[in-house]
């Protein structure tokens, strides 16, 4: 069903210069809901994520966004409409300050004049204190898990209404993974967004997430659904038997 959900992808198929790596997927996100999607590296995980910002031509299929049919219009409007992507590998610019950084975000207002980027702002140092002390310091400066808050914070400036993260935890030590997470878990229950998690750490995404869907090879291969998702031991073992 279409409606109610804010983001929803249908049958997608695509892949790159001809070969196919996504076959058929399924995935939607609702209202306020933290949906993961967890697989094995290279099971296709970032290729969906491309699709749907639009980096990626989509083969087959359609991506529906708030019950407007996205799946055609360039990745800018994708932003302007309420859909931002946070990459693998946070791409922050090291040699620029941590509010600069920010404000890189703010690209598509008029910064000067734009009254939401300095709310947006507020938001961000709200979430985040530590970005507000170290505003003024270079990014490259920051620890590994104050670097994948910059860059959620990044796309919050945005203003989006779906947020997409691409393993916000990689290669972080497992506490200061847990502690990302949770920031993530911030970003549903304080403001209300709705977020598309890939990930690899299962069983911390286990802890956020409000359902879970198994990637392999380009399929999904399976949904547990929020009920479901006391069942760790059985969520591990799909997600290692392949
Ligand atoms: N730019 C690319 N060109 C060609 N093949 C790619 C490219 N990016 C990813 N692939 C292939 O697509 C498959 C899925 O990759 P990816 O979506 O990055 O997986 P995951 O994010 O789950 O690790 C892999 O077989 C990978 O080699
Ligand atoms: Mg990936």
């Amino acid at each position: 069903m279409t409606e109610g959900k804010v983001l929803k992808l249908e049958n997608i198929e695509t892949g790159y210069r001809g070969v196919q790596v996504l076959w058929g997927v399924n995935v939607d996100v609702g209202p306020k809901e933290i949906v993961a999607v967890l697989g094995p590296n290279g099971a296709g995980k970032t290729t969906l994520m491309k699709a749907t910002m639009g980096f990626l031509k989509v083969w087959k299929g359609s991506i529906i966004f708030l019950g407007r049919d996205i799946t055609k219009i360039p990745s800018h409007e994708r932003v302007k409409l309420g859909i931002t992507l946070v990459p693998e590998g946070r791409s922050i610019f090291p040699n620029m300050t941590v509010e600069e950084n920010l404000m890189m975000g703010a690209y598509m207002y008029n910064i000067k004049k734009d009254h939401r980027v300095i709310e947006m702002l507020e938001v961000v140092y709200n979430l985040f204190p530590i970005l507000q002390e170290r505003r003024s310091q270079k990014a490259g400066t920051l620890s590994g898990g104050q670097q994948q808050m910059l860059a959620i914070g990044r796309a919050l400036m945005t203003n989006p209404k779906i947020l997409l993260l691409d393993e916000p935890t990689l290669g972080l030590a497992p506490k200061l993974a847990g502690e990302v997470l949770n920031t993530v878990a911030k970003l549903r229950d304080e403001l209300g967004l709705s977020i598309l998690l890939v990930e690899e750490k299962v069983l911390l995404a286990t802890n956020i997430a409000d359902r879970i869907y198994i990637m392999n090879q380009g399929r999904i291969e399976h949904e547990f659904l929020k009920e479901d998702l006391t069942k760790k031991e059985e969520i591990l073992q799909k997600y290692i038997g392949f």
